[in-house]
C-alpha cells in the first residue's frame, strides 16, 4: 500500500476503524497529526499524495487506534475548556462533561477580588487551569498525589500562559497548610471496582477512576477533610457518576452541608453535586 493521496489515506482508514465511534474524525485527527498539518489543510489538498514516512507513521496511528487507545493518548492532547491540554498516560484524559464543573464553579467565583479555589486530584490540570483562564484575580491550586500526573499539568499551565495556579503535590487535603479556602472542587475517583465500565478504560491510570465503597470513598473524605478547609460559606463542588447524585447529595448532607444539590450534564445525568460549609465542623 504505497502512494497514497490523502483521500486514498482517509478512506482506507476509515475501513480500518469501522467498529469504532467516531472512526471519520478519528481518521482525521491521525492524519493531521501524521502529517503534521492543520485538519483543515486535509480538506484543501485531497489529492496530495502522502511521503513514506508520513503514510508509515500514519498506519502506526491506525493500528494503535484499532486496538482501542484513545485518539488523545495517541496525538498526546485533549481540547478542553477554551484550552489545549497536553496528556499522557499518568493522567485522565478531560471529559467534555467535566466542563459542568468549571461552569458552576465560574457561576459562583467573583470576576474580582480574591477568591482562593483548590481542585483535587488535577490529573491534567484540566478544571484548575479553566478556573483559573477564567478568573486571573483567584489564586487556585491544583493538587494530585500523582508527581507525573502533575508535571504535566505545569507544562499546561506554561504552554497556555496561565499564572494564578499553584502546584502540590499531597493525598487530597491531609497535609494542606494555605489557610481555609472559598472553594474546593473535585473530579475524583468515582468509579466502583465492579463496574463493567473499567473494561473500556484499559489505557487510563487505574488510579485515577477507581474508589472503594462503590465509587464513594474518596468523595467520603475529601467532604470530611472540606469541613476542616473551608471558610464558613465556601463551597464544595464535585463531579460523580450519573447513579450517584443521591448517594453523594446524602454524604455532603450528613457532613453538615447546606443548599445542597445536584445539577445535570447535557445529557440530562446527574453530574455535579455542591453544598455550602455552613461553619461547622
Ligand atoms: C478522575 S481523575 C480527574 C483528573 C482531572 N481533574 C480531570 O477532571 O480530568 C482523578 C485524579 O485524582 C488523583 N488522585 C487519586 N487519589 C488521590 C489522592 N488520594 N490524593 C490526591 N489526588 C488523588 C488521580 O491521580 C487523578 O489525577
Amino acid at each position: 500500500m504505497n502512494n497514497l493521496s490523502v483521500a486514498q489515506a482517509l478512506l482506507w482508514a476509515r475501513q480500518q476503524l469501522e467498529a469504532i465511534d467516531d472512526a471519520a474524525l478519528d481518521a482525521e485527527i491521525l492524519l493531521a497529526y501524521a502529517m503534521a498539518k492543520p485538519r483543515t489543510w486535509l480538506k484543501t489538498w485531497p489529492e496530495h499524495i502522502l511521503s513514506e514516512d508520513q503514510l508509515s507513521r500514519f498506519k502506526n496511528c491506525i493500528l494503535r487506534r484499532s486496538q482501542a487507545e484513545p485518539t488523545a493518548y495517541i496525538v498526546g492532547e485533549q481540547a478542553f475548556w477554551s484550552l489545549t491540554f497536553k496528556v499522557t498516560r499518568d493522567t485522565l484524559i478531560p471529559r467534555p462533561e467535566t466542563e459542568m464543573l468549571v461552569e458552576q464553579a465560574l457561576s459562583i467565583i467573583p470576576t474580582d477580588g480574591s477568591y482562593s479555589v483548590v481542585d483535587l486530584g488535577t490529573g491534567s490540570g484540566a478544571i484548575a487551569l479553566s478556573i483559573a483562564s477564567e478568573r486571573p484575580m483567584a489564586s487556585v491550586w491544583a493538587l494530585d498525589m500523582s508527581e507525573p500526573a502533575l508535571k504535566v499539568a505545569q507544562a499546561n499551565a506554561q504552554s497556555n500562559t496561565i499564572p494564578n495556579v499553584t502546584f502540590e503535590q499531597g493525598s487530597w487535603l491531609s497535609g494542606w497548610q494555605h489557610g481555609n479556602l472559598d472553594m474546593i472542587v473535585s473530579n475524583p475517583p468515582y468509579v466502583a471496582t465492579n463496574d463493567p465500565h473499567l473494561a473500556d478504560l484499559v489505557y487510563e491510570p487505574v488510579t485515577a477512576l477507581v474508589a472503594q465503597d462503590q465509587g464513594l470513598s474518596d468523595i467520603r473524605q475529601i467532604t470530611q477533610q472540606a469541613t476542616e478547609h473551608l471558610k464558613p460559606g465556601g463551597y464544595l463542588l464535585f463531579e460523580h457518576g450519573y447513579d450517584q447524585g443521591l448517594a453523594v447529595r446524602d454524604i455532603l448532607q450528613q457532613a453538615g452541608f447546606e443548599q445542597v444539590e445536584t445539577i445535570k450534564d447535557y445529557a440530562g445525568l446527574d453530574r455535579v453535586t455542591l453544598g455550602v460549609h455552613s461553619g461547622k465542623s
